[in-house]
């Protein structure tokens, strides 16, 4: 499912009505008619971002009334040109429920630009009428230059937001407000599939050039010259150099040799290299009560190994903390109030002081920062201690802690009819695989639907957990027959599904994130055929008797050209020894 896919999915299922497409024959007077139908209800029938979808939106639909535009090319806080509005409305900005209207035609889209510029007087002023600034052609991409924009990403203070490693866990990131209030998430600079403004490096650059007006994300026009922006730019592209998630369907469980055991985190983590790792899609659930309108992860990693007894997943997802006092588990309940949509401040939830992370926190496997900025006379720094201020006053102490869930069937499904997806159904039950990551223990559930969950006792499911610089690693193992659930076997397709809680975000229940079914696949094991040990010992001969070859001539080229016995002699004994 594409990006796209999944705004437009979240937009309908919000009964925002977008199925219509545009009418063609939309007539052009002032005011707007095409506006009132197609934006009205996010962005407010005068424009001031307070449409009937509003409140179950982050972000929120836009306040035109304000003149403050993401994404521009001009400086920052100015305003956007014509041109930047008409790419925004073809484009849409990604994973926000702002759609793409790419089937409207250039007329249509000139009335919504005239529409959405109505809203705010500062269009017709003179003074502020915006002047474009050129964004250069990039330059090449290089490892060198990625490498001086690691240091210029340290040195400037992208971390306090984005985190050390670009994850979008920097201290202050649960604290960060936009110019309404709202609270704003910094982008995760691993995945610029995301990114509100584009995914090309043209595109970065321009990011850092003119800021993203009535966000806390600075202009670095001032502070940087251009050499460092696109330093900094290949740093952001070498974290991944996806610039689309390429989502995958299917994981592949790996046949291993190795005894999968959960001793050390970093250990049982090597085990799953050779296994490809496979990204799905997370969206919140919104389906029943209790549901999570912006849940925190947007995708998940996974990879799945099996021995000659047991099976192994290891999931990995981003999160702007480790949340891990407080509790959680798949059958808490959400009072209604919350399913209004209304955003809870994650700082507001949360009271106390003191270490973010707390003991959680494993030894950042990351470089660590250089020491403080140097140059404290940039607006960028300005804005990093500012920042650093209001860290102090986000606390840890969530009531709810991260959890993490494997939904599989509790049996193999005959035909195409799978579990529902949210937690089962009385007909086909679910297996529920969670770990509470305030204890790090797995617990298995069965499920017949969100209100017919049980714990199932016994000890068949276990799991290592561990965070690190804004990523969560959880790896859970059973043995492939287990005393409940599908039994494991090779070359078998079975139904497999995620959620997803974020503590910080007070998801708990329902409230969540998941993915659709997807499917396990586990790969035939690479037995050795009998044909294998003859062909080796047919290409052994060969070999040697190539080298054989190789040598006698070799002797005898030399020989006939009389080098000096220096040279000659490592040769001489080289072959041999390899015969
Ligand atoms: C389903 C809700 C929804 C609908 C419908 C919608 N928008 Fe938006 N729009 C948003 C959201 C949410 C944002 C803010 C995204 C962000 O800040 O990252 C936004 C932002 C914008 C922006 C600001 C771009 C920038 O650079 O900051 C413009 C312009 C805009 N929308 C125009 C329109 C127009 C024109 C229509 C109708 C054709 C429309 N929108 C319909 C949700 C919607
Ligand atoms: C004060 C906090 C803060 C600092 C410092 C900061 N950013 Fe951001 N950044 C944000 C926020 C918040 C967003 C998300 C804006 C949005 O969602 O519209 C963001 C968005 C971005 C984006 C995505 C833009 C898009 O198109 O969606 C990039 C790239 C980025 N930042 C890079 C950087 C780099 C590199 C630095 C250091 C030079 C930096 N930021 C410094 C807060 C910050």
């Amino acid at each position: 499912m594409s990006p796209r896919k999944i705004c437009v999915l979240l937009a309908s299922t919000l009964s925002v009505a977008l199925a219509a497409p545009a009418a063609a024959q939309t007539p052009k007077v002032p005011g707007s008619p095409l506006y009132q139908k197609l934006c009205s209800q996010c962005h407010g029938e005068k424009g001031d971002g307070l449409g009937l979808a509003a409140p179950r939106l982050l972000p929120r639909p836009r306040d035109f009334t304000a003149g403050k535009f993401k994404i521009r090319h001009t400086p920052s806080g100015a305003l956007p040109t014509d041109e930047d509005l008409e790419h925004v409305i073809r484009e849409g900005m990604p994973y926000t429920s702002m759609p793409a209207w790419k089937h409207l035609s250039d007329g249509q889209i000139k009335e919504l630009v005239a529409a959405v510029k109505s809203f705010s007087p500062d269009f017709a002023n003179p003074e502020k009428k915006p002047k474009p600034v050129a964004i250069p052609k990039a330059p090449a991409f290089s490892q060198e230059s990625a490498k001086k924009g690691k240091e210029v990403y340290a040195r400037i203070g992208c971390p306090a937001c984005h985190g050390q490693l670009g994850r979008g866990d920097g201290t202050s990131a649960l604290t960060l407000k936009d110019d309404w209030d709202h609270p704003i998430r910094p982008a995760d600079l691993t995945k610029r599939w995301t990114f509100r403004g584009g995914p090309t490096r043209e595109d970065i650059y321009r990011t850092f050039t003119t800021g993203v007006n009535g966000t806390p994300m600075p202009s670095f026009a001032e502070s940087l010259s251009a050499a460092e922006r696109w330093q900094l730019v290949d740093y952001i592209v070498s974290l991944d150099p996806r610039d689309e998630p390429g989502y995958a369907e299917l994981v592949q469980v790996q046949w291993t040799t190795d005894e999968i055991a959960l001793d050390d985190l970093a250990k049982a983590k090597k085990l799953f290299a050779s296994a490809r790792p496979a990204y799905f899609p997370v969206i919140g659930q919104i389906t029943e009560p209790g549901r999570a309108f912006h849940p925190s992860a947007n995708g998940v990693t996974v990879r799945a190994v099996y021995s000659s007894s047991e099976i192994g997943f290891l999931v990995t997802w981003h999160d702007m903390r480790a949340d891990t006092t407080g509790h959680n588990a798949p059958d808490l309940a959400v009072p209604p109030e919350e399913d209004q949509g209304d955003v809870t401040p994650a700082a507001s939830s949360n009271k106390g002081g003191g270490g973010v992370f707390g003991e959680e926190e494993e030894t950042p496997s990351g470089p660590s920062a250089p020491a403080a900025p140097a140059n404290t006379a940039s607006s960028a720094d300005n804005v990093f201690g500012e920042e650093e201020g209001a860290t102090a006053t986000a606390a840890p102490g969530a009531e709810f802690s991260d959890a993490v869930a494997i939904q599989l069937p509790n049996q193999l499904p005959s035909g195409p009819r799978k579990p529902y997806f949210i937690f089962g159904d009385a007909q086909s039950p679910v297996d529920l695989w969670f770990v509470d990551l305030a204890k790090k223990v797995a617990t298995r559930y069965s499920g017949a639907g969100s209100k017919s969950l049980s714990v199932v006792e016994g000890e068949d499911v276990t799991a290592i957990a561990g965070y690190d610089n804004g990523e969560w690693s959880v790896i859970f193992k059973r043995a492939l027959r287990g005393s409940g659930g599908v039994t494991f076997t090779e070359g078998q397709y079975v139904p497999i599904a995620f959620s997803l809680w974020d503590g910080a975000q007070r998801e708990r229940g329902n409230k969540r994130g998941l993915t659709r079914w997807m499917y396990l696949y586990t790969m035939p094991k690479e037995t050795p055929s009998a044909l294998w040990p003859m062909l080796r010992a047919v290409l052994a001969v060969l070999a040697v008797e190539i080298l054989l070859i190789v040598w006698v001539r070799r002797r005898h080229a030399l020989k006939s050209q009389d080098r000096p016995s220096q040279g000659t002699e490592p040769q001489d004994r080289k072959v041999p020894v390899h015969v």
